[in-house]
């Protein structure tokens, strides 16, 4: 018991660690739903203002992932903060 429950407090620091540093996992899974993540890859480096900009017109296409408002700023988060 006493392991479980320090099994779930390390989950709950790494899930808050994963929302600082914005959210790889879920960036992955909803920019591949239409294309390859080389696409992606393409343009990391670019700024805060870009990756809103194009999150937010490729989540307006037909057939995208609904994201939630804090699930959508964790994949902008983790998108901004890579480097080319
Ligand atoms: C619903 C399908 C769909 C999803 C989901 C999607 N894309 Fe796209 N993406 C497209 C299509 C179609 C194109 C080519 C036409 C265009 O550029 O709009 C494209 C083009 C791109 C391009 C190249 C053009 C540009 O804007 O520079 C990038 C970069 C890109 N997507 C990034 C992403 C990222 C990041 C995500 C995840 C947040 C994502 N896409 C999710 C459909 C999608």
């Amino acid at each position: 018991m006493k392991s479980l429950l320090l099994t779930l407090a390390g989950t709950v620091v790494l899930a808050g660690l994963a929302m600082a540093a914005g959210d790889e996992t879920l960036a992955r899974r909803t920019c591949t739903t239409c294309h390859n993540f080389t696409r992606v890859e393409g343009k990391f480096g670019e700024d805060r203002a870009t990756w809103e900009a194009r999150v937010g017109r490729m989540l307006a296409k037909s057939g995208a992932p609904k994201l939630s408002d804090a699930e959508r700023k964790a994949v902008i988060d983790w998108l901004a903060a890579q480097k080319k």
